[in-house]
């Protein structure tokens, strides 16, 4: 059966981020945090900087599947230069549009909204969603810091 023409933008857009990913690998001066998929062992290790609570730089890392690298790839884009709260809603949002829910914001999500399909696989949900949670976490260890 052919693919549709949605089903090919997506094909085409998440192998383009996986094959050369936006923001790839560590920032100087920033301890990276790292956060594991627990169904297969892969790791994401991402760094943020901020400033006045602005997100001015972002970087990932580590060993991931095609989806969890585009994933990261796309979530860099969408969040560089968003604000805390900002970047927390929209790893919300991707969180509700990757298990099927309907959402708004769907421009702000970049490429990251051609994700939507993966809540047919609910075996990757968790690969799209591992950078999203460690950027939350790495919010929230931002936070703790006093930042
Ligand atoms: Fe490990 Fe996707 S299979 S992150």
């Amino acid at each position: 059966m052919a693919l549709s023409k949605l089903d090919s933008l997506y094909m085409a857009v998440v192998t383009e981020h996986s094959k050369s990913p936006r923001h790839k690998g560590k920032l100087d001066g920033v301890e990276a945090l790292q956060l594991h998929n627990p169904t297969c062992g892969d790791v994401i290790e991402l760094s943020l900087k901020l400033e006045k609570g602005i997100i001015t730089d972002i970087a990932f890392d580590g060993i991931g599947c095609t989806i969890s690298t585009a994933s990261a790839s796309m979530m860099t884009e969408a969040v560089l230069g968003k604000s805390i709260h900002q970047a927390r809603e929209l790893a919300d949002t991707f969180s509700s549009l990757v298990q099927g829910q309907e959402v708004n914001e769907q421009e702000q999500l970049g490429d990251a909204f051609l994700l939507a399909g993966v809540a047919k696989f609910p075996q990757r949900i968790k690969c799209a969603t591992l950078s999203w949670n460690a950027l939350k976490k790495a919010l929230d260890r931002q936070a703790e810091q006093g930042e």
